[in-house]
């Protein structure tokens, strides 16, 4: 299958954030559409898609660094296209965004109830490190 993988344009906005919802990654405290558009806002990230030959948006990963690390966010393959290699090029282009900018370290989170996808990510040379995350809302949230 042909995929091609790019950056997404504003015209992308509705069908990225149908996949993601389709994917089950939209959860009540995040808002897709602003996270879609300040990834592709600002310089240190973005959002990368695969497009299949018949122009559907199938493949997603959000990419960021903050200087130090990088991130992968709303990494997703359309559930009719999975088991293809998808995810694994999605990642990959994930990863060789960040290395281009100079990252060293690609990392993301798995949300508790999303456990099985780490046998996905250790297929694809990620492992478990064991680190505490903290957070604080900047802003009110949901
Ligand atoms: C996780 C996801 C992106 C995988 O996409 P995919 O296109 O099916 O993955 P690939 O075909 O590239 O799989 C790469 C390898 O991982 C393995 N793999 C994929 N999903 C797996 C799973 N759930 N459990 C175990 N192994 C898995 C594949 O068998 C393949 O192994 P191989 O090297 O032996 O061929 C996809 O299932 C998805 O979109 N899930 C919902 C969204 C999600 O949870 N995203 C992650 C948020 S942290």
């Amino acid at each position: 299958m042909r995929l091609i993988i790019r950056g997404a344009s504003k015209a992308d906005e509705t069908a990225v954030i149908a996949l993601w919802r389709i994917c089950e990654l939209v959860v009540s405290h995040n808002d897709p559409i602003a996270d879609f558009r300040f990834a592709r806002a600002k310089e240190n990230s973005d959002v990368l898609i695969g497009v299949n030959s018949d122009e559907e948006i199938i493949g997603s990963t959000m990419v960021g660094h903050d200087g130090h690390r990088g991130r992968l966010y709303y990494v997703a393959v359309a559930p009719v296209h999975r088991s293809k290699g998808i995810g694994r090029a999605m990642v990959r282009a994930g990863e060789q965004w960040l290395a281009q900018r100079g990252v060293a370290k690609a990392q993301l989170m798995i949300r508790e109830t999303n456990t099985e996808v780490a046998a996905f990510y250790e297929r694809i040379g990620f492992k478990t490190i064991p680190r505490t995350v903290m957070e604080k809302w900047l802003r009110p949230s949901n």
